[in-house]
């Protein structure tokens, strides 16, 4: 199934032992089909952030599997794992993470230094900032940025090393409602010209309008998978 860029097969995520063990994800599964534009919803404390973790290879399951353009990454030993994660996925956190001692521009290209492929870098990454409306503000150290204009970075710095798959954790919970507006429809737009795969998770459903696929989560487990009217494309 090459459509396939994530399947997520009978997940249990356990924190702690015995007594105190929390069971933060139970046996959870659904997989995501390359280009979808996916939300993760559910209340504080359901196990959004551990399932997409589990997804982001920052931590492994206790029981399942994650596949990744079809590859078992329980198979994949620390040092695959982190390498396999820079190339094949992008991460957009609540905070935007920047370095604050690199422009905005350093901080787009960084993740391509890091794997070593900086060839046409610095361009693609002005293309990027570009699309994003941050052309003017490239040279600038990262902490001279707004919020909204260093989310808008971190979904360029996301992208830069073409990822199968765009992870979003509360990307919008930390701006202004005019901010949060932009970084949502920059996603979706990105996701519909660049094809790539964003899972975004929010606790603000209506704010992303129509998407592929809506996945709740209560007490760790899938409640409903429901699948909304794909827009059409024009
Ligand atoms: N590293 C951890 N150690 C122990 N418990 C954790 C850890 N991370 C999360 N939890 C617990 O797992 C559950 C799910 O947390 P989380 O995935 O952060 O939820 P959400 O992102 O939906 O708010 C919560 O009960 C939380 O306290
Ligand atoms: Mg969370």
């Amino acid at each position: 199934m090459p459509d396939l860029v994530l399947e997520v097969r009978g997940v249990d995520k356990i924190y702690g032992e015995a007594e105190t063990a929390i069971y933060a994800l139970k046996n959870v599964s659904f997989s995501v089909k390359k280009g979808e534009f996916i939300l993760i919803v559910g209340s504080s404390g359901s196990g959004k952030s551990t399932l997409l973790n589990m997804i982001g290879l920052l931590d492994r399951p206790t029981n399942g599997k994650v596949f990744i353009d079809g590859l078992d990454t329980s198979t994949l030993n620390d040092n695959q794992i982190s390498s396999f994660r820079n190339s094949k996925l992008g991460f957009i956190f609540q905070f935007s993470n920047l370095l604050a001692d690199l422009t905005v521009l350093e901080n787009v290209v960084l993740p391509r230094r890091i794997q070593k492929t900086d060839t046409n870098a610095v361009e693609e990454a002005k293309l990027l900032l570009k699309t994003v409306g941050l052309e003017s503000q490239m040279n600038k150290y990262s902490n001279k940025v707004s919020g909204g204009q260093a989310q808008r970075v971190a979904i360029c710095r996301s992208l830069i090393n073409k990822p199968t798959i765009v992870l979003a954790d509360e990307p919008t919970g930390n701006l202004d409602s005019v901010s949060a507006e932009t970084t949502v429809q920059l996603m979706k737009s990105l996701n519909r010209k660049l094809g790539h795969t964003f899972i975004v998770v929010t606790h603000d459903r209506q704010q992303f309008g129509d998407v592929d696929k809506v996945i709740t989560i209560r007490d760790g487990k899938i409640i409903e998978d429901e699948i909304t009217e794909i827009p059409t494309i024009t």
